[in-house]
């Protein structure tokens, strides 16, 4: 949703800020621009409709320089991808910001400042923050950090801005509520950025925000107030993680590499789980709150959303906990009825996604036991105001489709499950059964890995599809819709994902031989049922691709095509066949030559509502 850098220091920063744009392009890539001040004072301003590549070629025909500018890829909320909707939006030729989130009074804001004689020249939210920073700067007569304070405490609505004025060419200003925010610190230089990975080319020490803080940095100067604009020391943490993390290496796709990644990032986030000494995991707290609580309510969206519905088949039939799932955006606007005892627990690759951020906030103060966070990224918003917290080891993912930070997301939820189950009467020989197919997943998941060339070739079925549709029964069916997800995010092929029992209730009616059907077909206890299904769609000309367990009785055939699972407990099963389908949407992305990491319209980290 938009990702923000900023640099201020003693040398060209430029190419610091390109850098840092092309980290942050997963957060939105409508348009981008930068902004820097020149060594003569001036503003100076480059911004271009599309990828970041777009400024980048601008930039190569026509460079900027300068020790201190602002920089801004953008997800469209206010206004149409365009170059006047590009930021940086300036004032008066001095002032020049960048902003990610919605200023929702910002129409009752440009009335106040058209009376001011300001004249717009976009249709975004942002420009009236640098109209009003202008205002309070030439009208009041204020410093940059005073005229900041004073814009900001006009804001309604989710934000994090940058700023910076010619009058104050060593200066950068920023705020943050409700949207991420982090300054890089660097020797004799600071950073400010959406997201640390931005900056983990310049720097490893990072200050996290908090809500309404406001920021003035210069390249030796930083000084942070807080929503009571009170000066005060905030921690600086050093990350540990390779800057590296997130560079391709030889894979073609960020998606490819975490896909292939996901044997890794399941094995650390395991290990983690048994690791009594490690940050947060079963901590002391968590033990505590999973030995009073009698339910659970999981919030979360996306991807996110889908493990939540996988985990509930888990808490409820393996742990014996009654497990609510609900789409967080639903949740947070909803009168609710809460059972006693019951322990919220929210899903977030990012922990930042605003929907699941306010619904954390909007829970009643004894509604909950605790408030549990799943989360990939320490330091996030959600983990920092979450009462526990339980974090996923699937590292940096960069690729929009989520997919290691799923896998390492249900990883966890079934360690989750096997600990309240413990608690809860499970049996001696289920629990070990749970803990060794545990053990087993990254070796399982590196054996549907080896599965790539049947995948892609199973691919080419998709390519010219308008259409498909992703059947499973069980914990199966919140695999199938997250298989459809997949589809659809990278693909953009409509795809549809129906509990296959529900088939014959509407969707038959869309098989005709147009139309391939995905199942997702272990040998379980509905496999019959689930054959049923598959005769009725055979019935009518529907043309199905089964993904089965070797035991299965599955043979392929005209019309029936069937990709033999490794062998596997039923347990992980659920993570294993999300693996093969995620290579298969890949691969039909890959055929149809979208744009695989940046698919259209998405953005990686939803930071507005
Ligand atoms: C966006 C991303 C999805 C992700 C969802 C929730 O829609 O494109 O991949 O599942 O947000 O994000 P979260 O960070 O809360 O898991």
């Amino acid at each position: 949703m938009c990702g923000i850098v900023a640099a201020t220091a003693s040398r060209e920063v430029a190419e610091i800020l390109m850098e840092g744009l092309r980290r942050l392009e997963y957060r939105g890539y409508d348009s981008a621009g930068l902004a820097l001040i020149s060594n003569k004072a001036a503003l100076q301003m480059r911004r271009r409709k599309g990828k970041v590549k777009e400024l980048e070629m601008a930039l190569s025909h026509q460079p900027l320089t300068g020790f201190n500018g602002i920089a801004h890829t953008r997800w469209a909320t206010h206004g149409e991808p365009s170059e006047l909707n590009a930021h940086p939006h300036t004032s008066g030729g001095r002032v020049a910001v960048v902003h990610n989130g919605i200023i929702e009074n910002h129409e009752s804001l440009r009335n106040e400042l058209k009376e001011k004689n300001y004249k717009f020249s976009s249709d975004t939210d942002t420009e009236v923050i640098a109209h009003l920073l202008h205002y309070y700067l030439e009208k009041h007569g204020k410093s940059l950090s005073e005229a900041l304070r004073a814009s900001v405490l006009q804001l309604e609505g989710a934000f994090a801005l940058s700023a910076i004025d010619i009058a104050h060419p060593n200066q950068i200003v920023a705020s943050r509520r409700d949207s991420p925010l982090v300054i890089g610190v660097g020797i004799g230089e600071y950073f400010i950025a959406s997201d640390q990975l931005a900056l983990r080319q310049v720097t490893d020490r990072f200050i996290y925000l908090e809500e309404n803080d406001t920021v003035l940095v210069a390249p030796d100067f930083l000084e942070v107030r807080n929503a009571q604009e009170v000066v005060v020391e905030r921690k600086i943490t050093q990350i540990t993680s390779s800057p590296e993390e997130n560079m391709l290496g030889s894979y073609s796709h960020f998606m490819q590499k975490e896909i292939f990644e996901q044997p890794k990032a399941l094995h650390a986030t395991l290990a983690a789980t048994n690791d009594s000494e490690s940050a947060g995991l079963f901590s002391p707290e968590i033990e505590k709150t999973f030995d009073i609580i009698k339910a659970v309510q999981i919030v979360a969206c996306g991807t996110s959303y889908h493990a939540g519905l996988v985990a509930r088949y888990w808490f409820e039939e393996l742990a014996g906990i009654p497990c609510q799932v609900e789409i967080a955006s639903e949740f947070r606007y909803r009168q609710r009825v809460t059972q006693p005892a019951t322990l919220l627990i929210t899903v977030s690759q990012s922990g930042e996604t605003a929907d699941t951020l306010a619904a954390l906030r909007g829970i009643g103060s004894a509604e909950f036991v605790a408030s549990l966070a799943i989360s990939n990224v320490d330091n996030s918003t959600l983990v920092r105001e979450s009462d526990l917290v339980f974090l996923t080891k699937a590292g940096a993912e960069v690729g929009v489709a989520s997919t290691k930070a799923f896998t390492t997301q249900l990883a966890s939820l079934l360690a989750i499950t096997l600990a309240l189950g413990r608690r809860n009467g499970m049996h001696e020989d289920q629990e070990q059964e749970i803990s060794s197919a545990l053990d087993s997943l990254p070796d399982t998941i590196s054996g549907v890995l080896k599965m790539d060339s049947q995948i892609r070739d199973l691919s080419a079925k998709f390519t010219r599809r308008k259409n498909a549709l992703f059947l499973g029964r069980g914990v199966y069916y919140p695999v199938a819709m997250e298989g459809a997800l997949k589809l659809k995010e990278i693909s953009y092929i409509h795809a549809e994902a129906y509990a296959a029992g529900e088939l014959k209730h509407g969707p038959l009616a869309l098989v005709d031989e147009d139309m391939p059907i995905v199942a997702i077909a272990p040998a379980d206890q509905l496999l019959e049922k689930l054959r049923s299904n598959l005769e009725e769609v055979r019935a009518r000309g529907g043309q199905l691709c089964v993904f089965a367990d070797p035991d299965s009785g599955l043979e392929s055939s005209a019309d029936l095509l069937v990709l033999m699972m490794p062998d596997c407990a039923d347990y992980i099963k659920p993570i294993v066949y999300t693996v093969a389908l995620q290579l298969l949407a890949y691969y039909v992305a890959l055929n149809k030559g979208t744009d695989v990491d940046k698919p259209r319209n998405l953005a990686k980290s939803v930071t507005v509502e």
